[in-house]
C-alpha cells in the first residue's frame, strides 16, 4: 500500500497548474448516459475515481476512451449500446458518487439499479433525498438487499424541496429532470459551482435549464439530448489546498489555471488569517504569508460559504497560528479524523462536537500518520510540509482520488516529498 514520505521545513517557491476538478468531472461523466451520441470531455483530472467512474460507464455498456486521459486530460464517451443499468455494490462501495447514474439512467430508459453507497469515514452519507425527490418526479423506487431499485415508464416534471442543501442530489435530479416531460424546479438547490459547471454542459447537450449557481434551478424537460464537448472548471479545492501549501511552508506560491471566483470564502478566509493572496490576473493566484499566521475561527457552509471540503486544510494551517481558533463543520457529522493525527503531530487541538479548538502556534514534528479521507490526507501533508522531521502518511490512496499528482506539484514547488511503498 503506497505511502508519502515528507521531510518537512521547507518554504514552497515557484508555480503549479491546478487540474480539472473531480467533483465536476463526476456528474459530467454520468451525463453522457443522457445521450446516444459521444460527449468529450476537456480538462479531466487523471485521478482514481475517474478511472473508477469510467469502469461504471463500461459496465453499463457504454463505449469509453479513456487512452490519453494521463496526457491530454480528455476522455469520450458513448453510451449508444447500453447493456445494463446497474452500479453493482463492488464499484459503488469504492466511490459512493456512482449514486450520479441513478438520474440518467432512469430518465433515459426508465428503470436503474444501483447499490445504495454506504456510509464513508466522514459521516453516514445517506440519499434519501435523492430518492424522495425521484419519487416526485414520478418514479416507483424500493430499498431492497443493499440495492435502490427504481422504475419510471416517463418521468414528469415537478416541483421539488430539498429538505437539506445536497450537491449530488441537485446534480442528480437535475440530469433526471433534462429528460422528464414538462418542468421541473429545484428549491433549495445547491449552488456549487461544480453544479453550475454540469448545467453547462447539459445546455450543450440540447437541454433547457436555467437558475443554476442559485437555490432555485429551472429545468424544461426535452425528448432527447445530444452529443456535447465540454471543459471541465478548474478544482477549486486543489485551488485552495495550493494556497494553504504556501501559506503554511512560509513560501511564495503561483497557483495557475485556477477560477478565484470560485472560492471567494476560502481566500476572504485566508487573508483573514495575514495570508497575503494577490490576482495577477483571472486564472492566476500568488499566495505568501511574509508576517505569519493569526488564529481566526471557521465555520464551514453551503457554497459560496466556506466548503467543507478546505476544512481539513484550514485545521492544518490554524496548527501555525498565533492563537486560538475554532473550527466549525456543519457539513458532515464526523469530519475531524486529520486532528487525532495532527495532535500525534504535536498540535494542540480539542474536540468538542462539531467544534476543534485549535490552540496555536505549535511546532509539528513528523510522525507516521494515517490518512482516512481524501481532505484528511491532504491536510496531513500540509502539516508533514511543515512539520521537523520526517512525516509517512500511509493509505495514501485517499489521496490519489481527487489530486492529480500531488507529489510531483509539490516536488517542482522544492518540497522533500516522495512515494514509497
Ligand atoms: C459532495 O458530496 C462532494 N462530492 C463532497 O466532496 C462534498 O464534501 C459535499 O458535496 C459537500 O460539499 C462530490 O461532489 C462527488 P451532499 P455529496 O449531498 O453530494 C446530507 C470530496 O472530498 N445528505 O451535499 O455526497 C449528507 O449526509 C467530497 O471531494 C442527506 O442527509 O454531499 C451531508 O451531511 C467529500 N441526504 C449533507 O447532506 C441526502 O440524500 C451534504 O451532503 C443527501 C445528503
Amino acid at each position: 500500500m503506497d505511502k508519502i514520505l515528507i521531510k518537512g521545513g521547507k518554504p514552497l517557491l515557484g508555480s503549479v497548474e491546478i487540474s480539472g476538478a473531480k467533483n465536476a468531472a463526476l456528474p459530467a461523466l454520468a451525463a453522457t448516459l443522457l445521450t446516444g451520441d459521444a460527449v468529450v470531455l476537456q480538462n479531466v483530472p487523471c485521478v482514481r475515481d475517474i478511472q473508477t467512474t469510467g469502469q461504471v460507464l463500461r459496465d453499463l455498456g457504454c463505449d469509453t476512451d479513456f487512452r490519453t486521459l494521463a496526457l491530454t486530460h480528455s476522455c469520450r464517451v458513448s453510451a449508444q449500446n447500453v447493456t445494463s443499468c446497474e452500479a453493482p455494490y463492488e464499484l459503488v462501495k469504492t466511490m459512493r458518487a456512482s449514486v450520479l447514474v441513478l438520474g440518467p439512467l432512469l430518465a433515459r430508459f426508465g428503470k436503474a439499479r444501483v447499490s445504495l453507497p454506504g456510509g464513508c469515514a466522514i459521516g453516514a452519507r445517506p440519499i434519501d433525498l435523492h430518492i424522495k425527490a425521484f419519487e416526485k418526479l414520478g418514479a416507483e423506487i424500493a430499498i431492497e438487499h443493499g440495492y435502490v431499485e427504481a422504475r419510471a415508464p416517463r418521468l414528469k416534471g415537478a416541483e421539488i424541496f430539498f429538505d437539506r442543501i445536497t450537491v449530488t442530489g441537485t446534480e442528480n435530479l437535475m440530469m433526471a429532470a433534462a429528460l422528464a416531460e414538462g418542468h421541473t424546479v429545484l428549491n433549495n438547490a445547491a449552488r456549487e459551482p461544480e453544479v453550475a459547471d454540469l448545467a453547462d454542459l447539459l445546455r450543450a447537450m440540447g437541454a433547457q435549464i436555467s437558475g443554476e449557481g442559485s437555490s432555485v434551478i429551472r429545468i424544461q424537460g426535452v425528448e432527447r439530448l445530444h452529443g456535447a464537448q465540454h471543459t471541465i472548471i478548474p478544482d477549486r479545492i486543489e485551488t485552495g489546498t495550493f494556497l494553504a501549501a504556501g501559506a503554511i511552508t512560509g513560501g511564495e506560491v503561483e497557483i495557475r489555471a485556477c477560477r478565484p471566483d470560485h472560492l471567494c470564502a476560502v481566500i476572504e478566509k485566508l487573508e483573514e488569517t495575514g495570508v497575503v493572496i494577490e490576482r495577477p490576473s483571472p486564472s492566476i493566484l500568488k499566495v505568501s504569508a511574509p508576517h505569519g499566521i493569526k488564529a481566526r475561527n471557521v465555520t464551514t457552509v453551503e457554497h459560496p460559504g466556506f466548503a467543507t471540503d478546505m476544512q481539513a486544510q484550514y485545521m492544518a494551517l490554524m496548527t501555525q497560528g498565533e492563537g486560538t481558533s475554532i473550527v466549525t463543520e456543519t457539513i458532515f457529522e464526523n469530519r475531524f479524523m486529520h486532528a487525532s493525527e495532527m495532535v500525534r503531530m504535536g498540535a494542540s487541538i480539542k474536540i468538542e462536537g462539531n467544534r476543534a479548538i485549535v490552540f496555536g502556534k505549535t511546532q509539528l514534528t513528523g510522525a507516521k500518520v494515517i490518512a482516512s479521507d481524501l481532505r484528511a490526507s491532504a491536510s496531513l501533508v500540509l502539516a508533514g510540509l511543515v512539520a521537523q522531521g520526517d512525516t509517512l502518511i500511509d493509505r495514501v490512496y485517499h489521496l490519489d482520488r481527487g489530486y492529480e499528482g500531488i507529489e510531483e506539484k509539490l516536488k517542482a514547488l522544492g518540497a522533500d516529498i516522495h512515494r514509497s511503498q
